[in-house]
């Protein structure tokens, strides 16, 4: 038992598609300024889980609690309300508008509460002296296309965004689901360069299903196979774990235990 606080809390939670167990009594406790990774295969139940903390599903069985309150029954909007935050789909921007327009709306929208056209009003005026989301601009190196619509962003500068917008509302917590999914090799070394400035001071939670890139960056690893935690603990303790050599990567175990070469 440490002494962190806890960010959130699954506690034996199932979610079942008709006869298919997706996620199957799992306990996960993701704590205070904890930058963790869940790994699995295809099918492993990681975006079902994810899908479970945000409030996208309600669990058959278990709690959820955030910060100690129960939030099992919560809408996601109820979860964001209070800090949750997952990255902004793309759905989310703002396509006609430019990067440092829906960055002035995240901003504007989290921390002023005013209508959709009053909002865009005090954006364009305010947004060149805000200092938070010219330092975001500066921190997800977006400042060299702050005046590009965002539909002619490249798919890496637009993930780069939808980070840059989740994290100007001062999340507590940062759920990314496969944010390096579709990137090519220097535009994930840029989304895990920014990443690594909120690396102690951000408690965040990213789910993978390749590992390579992640691994050097994650302070802790938890591995799904089949609706169920496998494995916990620091990358390399996870990565030797036998079950998850013979699930995750095929190995095989007793083959190798008896000093027989394997792929
Ligand atoms: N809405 C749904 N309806 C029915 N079955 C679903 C639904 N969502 C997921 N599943 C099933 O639940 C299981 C877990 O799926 P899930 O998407 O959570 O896996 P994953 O670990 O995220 O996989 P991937 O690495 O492919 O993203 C799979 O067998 C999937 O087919
Ligand atoms: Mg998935």
């Amino acid at each position: 038992m440490d002494g962190r606080a806890e960010t959130i809390r699954a506690d034996k939670v199932t979610k079942r598609f008709g006869g298919l167990t997706a996620v199957d009594q799992v306990s996960y406790v993701l704590h205070e300024n904890e930058v963790a990774g869940i790994i699995g295969s295809n099918g492993a139940g990681k975006t079902t889980f994810f899908n479970l903390l945000t409030g996208y599903y309600l669990p058959d069985e278990g709690t959820i609690s955030y910060c100690g309150e129960d939030v099992t029954r919560m809408t996601p909007q109820q979860r964001v309300a209070r800090g949750m935050m997952r990255t902004f789909q793309l759905t989310s921007t703002f396509d006609n508008l430019s990067v440092v327009d829906n960055l002035g709306l995240a901003y504007f929208r989290a921390h002023k509460k005013s209508g959709l056209m009053q909002l865009l009003f005090n954006t364009r005026k305010s947004q060149r002296n805000e200092p938070k989301i010219v330092q975001t601009m500066d921190t997800f190196d977006l400042q060299d296309v702050r005046d590009r619509e965002v539909k002619n962003l490249s798919l890496g500068e637009k993930r780069r965004l939808e980070i840059a917008m989740a994290i100007l509302v001062d999340p507590k917590v940062l759920l990314l689901d496969e944010p390096l999914a579709g990137l090519a090799e220097s535009e994930i070394q840029s989304i895990l360069g920014v990443l690594r400035k909120h690396v102690g001071h951000q408690t965040i939670l990213i789910v993978e299903h390749k590992l390579s890139h992640v691994q050097d960056f994650l302070q802790r690893l938890t591995v799904m196979h089949e609706g169920r935690i496998i494995a916990d603990g620091t990358a390399e303790e996870a990565l030797r774990h036998p079950e998850v050599r013979r699930s995750y990567w095929q190995i095989d175990v007793t083959a190798e235990s008896a000093g027989v070469a394997t792929p």
